[in-house]
């Protein structure tokens, strides 16, 4: 539900505290931010997949992803790298300021349709920041689902992002996880070396029609990764990843976002389908 305030005036920022803030790696930092109003923030809800704008007065907006599962509420996560203006003026924050936070935006995941599957997540890079929240929301409705498997891949063991909740994965027993970096130089990696489509031929149990395979990762992931799942014959419609687009008003206003010349992907997207995909000229 958004906040009163916002559906007075869209661009209405909620006030938030940060909470809680430390590195994930060198240039991608986590922050937990909670609505100073304490109603406001039990109010919020979300989807996973879903994004925030947040806002800095007199520098800017830019949108994140939430990280956080909205079967948490109260506390609103994102994973931010330091890329330009907004994010270096995020950076700057310590933990109890306070920034403005609107949305939440964008489709989400259809957590009630993949309700009943069997799940495969697979992320690299920043895309682990929205993936975070589906999975956390599968694990805390872990009834609701079949069979989970995770595959995490990064350039390095000290780039790959929410190391900690990955290694509380790998310690239970309702997921199968799977973490490959491309190189390590630390000579300490435990796990899988080498490109994260190479772990894709262990999903060759998995029965396709009652699977749902979620990708978020950089561009160049999809391509080879979606060639693999089409191995496995998991159908097209569910295949879902999450594209970005330059966004700047996140509520179908300012045509920033606009792709084929009619599809707003803050409104219709961040998450597609490769069905979608396939289809709509544009969108990768
Ligand atoms: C739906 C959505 C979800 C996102 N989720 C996250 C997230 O979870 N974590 C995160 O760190 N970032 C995320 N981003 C990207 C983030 O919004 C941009 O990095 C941010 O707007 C940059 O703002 P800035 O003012 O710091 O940089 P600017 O000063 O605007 O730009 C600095 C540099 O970054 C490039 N840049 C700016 N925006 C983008 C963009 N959207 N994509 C690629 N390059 C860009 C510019 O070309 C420039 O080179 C998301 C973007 C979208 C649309
Ligand atoms: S971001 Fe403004 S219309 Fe989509």
């Amino acid at each position: 539900m958004k906040a009163q305030n916002q559906e007075q005036n869209p661009y209405i920022c909620e006030p938030m505290r940060i909470i809680r803030r430390h590195p994930l790696n060198d240039d991608v930092h986590f922050f937990q931010v909670r609505a100073v109003d304490m109603d406001k923030a039990l109010e919020l809800d979300y989807l996973p997949g879903q994004f925030m704008i947040v806002s800095i007065p007199g520098v800017g907006e830019a949108p994140f992803s939430i990280s956080s599962s909205p079967s948490r509420p109260g506390l609103l996560e994102f994973g931010i790298r330091k890329v330009g203006n907004v994010t270096n003026r995020i950076f700057t924050l310590k933990e109890n300021e306070i920034i403005g936070v609107r949305g939440p935006y964008g489709n989400g995941f259809p957590v009630q349709k993949m309700e009943g599957h069997d799940l495969i997540f697979i992320m690299g890079g920043l895309g682990a920041v929205p993936l975070r929240s589906l999975v956390l929301y599968s694990l805390d409705n872990r009834d609701r689902f079949g069979h989970i498997s995770l595959m995490s891949g990064a350039r390095s063991p000290e780039e790959m992002l929410f190391k900690r909740d990955l290694f509380n994965f790998m310690d239970r027993e309702d997921i199968d996880c799977y973490l490959t970096v491309d190189q390590d130089d630390t000579g300490e990696w435990q796990y899988d070396t080498g490109l994260i489509t190479r772990l894709i031929p262990r999903l060759e149990n998995a029965n396709p029609d009652n699977t749902y395979v979620v990708i978020c990762g950089p561009p160049v992931m999809y391509k080879f990764v979606v060639a693999e799942l089409l191995k496995l014959n998991i159908p097209k419609h569910q295949i879902l990843m999450t594209l970005e687009r330059r966004m700047k008003c996140g509520i179908g206003k300012c045509g920033h976002c606009i792709i084929g010349g009619y599809i707003y992907t803050c409104l219709e997207g961040p998450v597609f389908t490769y069905w979608d995909v396939i289809h709509m000229r544009g969108l990768i």
